[in-house]
């Protein structure tokens, strides 16, 4: 059976390689910020963002232990102001919403009212032929009602411009989802 991160990183991989720039919009302890690190390699870029602190401390430990190459920015703010940190355009960009692995600090969780804007704006950010990737988990009230927004939100948007999908167990409704906008 296909798991869901491994399909995730197929799609990434279709868009992302060495010499690349891309985001980690929820860096937490780091895990997508390594792939990302190590899918473009020294002549790439990645910046990850997160509101903890402990976040950026855990991240900069994990990515030295991992071996990652030194292409990373790793940054103490809200999702919805990557675009001031940013610039020019982006080939990847993970959303990975919810709270932080092993933190129990459920308080902190990504939240619709910053969540819409900042894929919003991370969708502006990207190149031709480049991917978003939102990772949603219903399971919990906050997680869920995003996740119903950004629908409703990813359904405006013109197919012409974005090919928009949405990979969910269809008999598992509360599993975490993942949407990807392809930008053509
Ligand atoms: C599910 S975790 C991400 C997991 C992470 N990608 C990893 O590989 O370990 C979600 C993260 O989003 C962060 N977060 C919550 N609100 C945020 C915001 N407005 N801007 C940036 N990060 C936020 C949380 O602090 C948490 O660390």
């Amino acid at each position: 059976m296909v798991d869901l991160l491994s399909l995730q990183k197929y799609f990434i991989l279709s868009h992302l390689g060495e010499g690349h720039r891309a985001v980690d919009f929820t860096m937490g302890n780091g895990h997508d910020t390594e792939f990302l690190s190590k899918t473009v390699g020294p002549g790439g870029q990645v910046t990850a963002f997160d509101i903890q602190p402990k976040a950026l401390e855990s991240t900069a430990k994990n990515l030295r232990e991992w071996g990652c190459p030194e292409n990373w920015r790793l940054i103490c703010d809200s999702h919805h102001n990557a675009i001031n940190y940013i610039d020019g355009k982006i080939k990847a960009g993970m959303f990975n919403l919810g709270y932080m692995p092993g933190s129990g600090n459920k308080a902190l969780t990504t939240m619709r009212e910053t969540t819409l804007p900042a894929v919003e704006n991370a969708l502006t950010l990207l190149d031709r032929d480049a991917i978003l990737m939102v990772a949603v988990y219903p399971g919990h009230p906050e997680g869920a009602l995003e996740g119903e927004e950004l629908q409703k939100y990813f359904a405006t948007l013109s197919r012409y411009k974005l090919c928009i999908a949405k990979f969910q167990m269809v008999n598992s409704p509360t599993s975490p989802y993942f949407i990807i906008a392809e930008t053509k």
